[in-house]
C-alpha cells in the first residue's frame, strides 16, 4: 500500500496548475448513458474515481476510449447491463449517478445501495423519492435499488435537503422525461452547472442551473456532445491552504476564482493575501501572521464541506481559537484526532471542532481516513517539524491528480513509497 513521507517546514514557492473537477467529471461521464451518440470529455483529472466510473460504464457495455490522459470518448449505444454492482458502488458512491440516466433512457436500473462511508451515513433517499415522483417504481432487493419506469413524467420536486448528486441524478432523469420538471431547493454547486452545460449541449432544455430552482423540459432523445470539465475548486482551495500553512507563495493557475468566493474570503479573513491575477489564476501569499477565524460549512456558494479539513489544518497554525462547524456531514472530523497526534489542540464536540492555534506540529505516523482528511494530513505534515509518514494514501489518489508531484515542484519534501 502506498505511503507518503513528508519532511515539513519548507515554505512552498512556485506555480501549481489545477486539474479538472472530479465532482463534475463523474456526473458528466454518467450523462453519456443518456445518448446513443459519443460524448467527448476534456480536462478530466486522472484520479481513481474516474477510473472506477470508466469501469462501471464499460461493465454496462459502453465503449470508452482514452485518446489522452485527460480525455475520454464514451459511447453508450450498446448498453447490455443496467446495473451498478456492489463491488463498484462500495468503492465509489458516485456510481449512484447511473440511476437517473439508465432509468430515463431504458426504463430500468439496478444500483447497489451505497453503504455509509467514513464521513457519514450518506443515504440516497432524496434521489429515490425524486425518481418516484417522476413515475419510477422503486424497490429494495437484497441491498440493491431496483427501479423500473415507463416514460418518466415531469413534475415539481422539492428537495428537503440540498443534495449535489441528488440534483444531478434528477436533472439527468428529467432531461428525457415527458413534460416539465421543476427542481426546488436544488444544489447550486458549479459542478451542477457544468453538468447542465453538457446536457444542454446534448440537446436537453435546462434552465436555472446554479440557482435553487432548476427547470427541465424533457426531450425525446439526446445527442452526443463535446465538453471541457471545469477546474477543481477544492484542489485549488487545497493549494491556497498549502500556501497558508507553510507561509509560502503560490501562483495557482487553471482555476476559476468565481468558484472560490467563500474560500478566498475565509482565508483573507485569516490574514492571507490572495490576488486574482486573471480569470484563471490566483496569486497567494501565505507569509503572514495567520489569525484564527470561525467557519461553518454550508452548500454553495457558502464555505464547502470539502474544504473543512484543509481549513482546520491551517487553523492549527493560526493565532487564537477557531470554531469549525460541520453542517453537511455527521462524522467529518476524523482528521482531527490524527492532527492531535502531531501536536495540534483540537476539541471535537458533535458538529463543532474547537481549534486552539499556535501549536508547533511535529511529524508522526498518521493514517488517512477519507479523501479530504488525507489532504489535510499532507498539509499538517508540510507545516510539521521532522518527518511524517501518511498511510493509506489511496484515499488521496481518489481525488487529487499527482499531488505529490505538484507539491514537490514548489519545494515540498514529499515522496511516495510502498511498504
Ligand atoms: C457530493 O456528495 C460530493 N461528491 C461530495 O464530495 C461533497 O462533499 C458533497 O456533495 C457535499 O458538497 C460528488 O459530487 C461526487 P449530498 P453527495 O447529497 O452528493 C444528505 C469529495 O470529497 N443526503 O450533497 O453525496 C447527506 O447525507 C466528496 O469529493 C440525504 O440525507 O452529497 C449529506 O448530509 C465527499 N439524502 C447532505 O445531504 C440524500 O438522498 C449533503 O449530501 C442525499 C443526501
Amino acid at each position: 500500500m502506498d505511503k507518503f513521507r513528508i519532511i515539513g517546514r519548507t515554505p512552498l514557492k512556485g506555480q501549481v496548475h489545477v486539474s479538472g473537477a472530479k465532482n463534475s467529471a463523474l456526473p458528466c461521464m454518467a450523462a453519456a448513458l443518456l445518448s446513443e451518440e459519443t460524448v467527448i470529455l476534456h480536462n478530466l483529472p486522472y484520479v481513481r474515481d474516474i477510473i472506477t466510473m470508466r469501469r462501471l460504464l464499460e461493465d454496462m457495455g459502453c465503449m470508452v476510449l482514452m485518446p489522452e490522459r485527460s480525455t475520454l470518448k464514451i459511447n453508450a449505444s450498446k448498453i447490455a447491463f443496467f446495473e451498478a454492482p456492489y463491488e463498484l458502488v462500495k468503492t465509489m458512491r458516485a456510481s449512484v449517478l447511473a440511476l437517473g440516466p439508465l432509468l430515463a433512457r431504458f426504463g430500468r436500473a439496478s444500483v447497489s445501495l451505497p453503504g455509509g462511508c467514513a464521513i457519514g451515513q450518506r443515504p440516497i433517499d432524496l434521489h429515490l423519492s425524486g425518481l418516484e415522483a417522476l413515475g419510477a417504481k422503486i424497490e429494495l432487493r437484497s441491498g440493491n435499488v431496483v427501479a423500473v419506469a415507463d416514460r418518466l413524467k415531469g413534475t415539481r420536486i422539492i428537495f428537503e435537503k440540498v443534495t449535489v448528486t441528488g440534483t444531478e441524478n434528477l436533472m439527468m432523469a428529467a432531461s428525457l422525461a415527458e413534460g416539465i420538471t421543476v427542481l426546488e431547493n436544488a444544489a447550486r454547486e458549479p459542478e451542477v452547472v457544468d453538468l447542465a452545460v453538457l446536457l444542454n449541449r446534448m440537446g436537453a432544455r435546462i434552465s436555472g442551473a446554479g440557482t435553487s430552482t432548476i427547470t427541465i423540459e424533457g426531450v425525446a432523445k439526446l445527442r452526443g456532445a463535446e465538453h471541457t470539465i471545469i477546474p477543481d475548486r477544492i484542489e485549488a482551495g487545497t493549494f491556497i491552504a498549502a500556501a497558508a500553512i507553510t507561509g509560502g507563495q503560490l501562483e495557482i493557475t487553471g482555476c476559476n476564482p468565481d468558484h472560490l468566493g467563500a474560500v478566498i474570503d475565509k482565508f483573507r479573513q485569516a490574514g492571507l493575501h490572495i490576488e486574482r491575477i486573471s480569470d484563471v489564476a490566483l496569486l497567494v501569499d501565505g507569509n503572514v501572521r495567520l489569525e484564527a477565524v470561525d467557519v461553518a460549512t454550508e452548500p454553495f456558494p457558502l464555505f464547502p464541506t470539502d474544504m473543512q479539513a484543509q481549513f482546520m489544518a491551517t487553523m492549527t497554525q493560526a493565532r487564537g481559537r477557531s470554531v469549525i462547524t460541520e453542517n453537511i456531514f455527521e462524522n467529518r472530523f476524523m482528521h482531527a484526532s490524527e492532527m492531535c497526534r502531531m501536536g495540534a489542540s483540537i476539541n471535537v464536540q458533535g458538529r463543532q471542532a474547537v481549534v486552539d492555534g499556535n501549536r508547533r506540529l511535529t511529524g508522526a505516523k498518521v493514517q488517512a481516513s477519507d479523501l479530504r482528511a488525507s489532504a489535510s494530513l499532507v498539509l499538517a505534515a508540510l507545516a510539521a517539524d521532522g518527518e511524517t509518514i501518511i498511510d493509506r494514501v489511496y484515499h488521496i489518489d481518489r481525488g487529487y491528480d499527482r499531488i505529490e508531484e505538484k507539491l514537490r515542484s514548489c519545494g515540498a519534501q514529499i515522496e511516495r513509497f510502498r511498504e
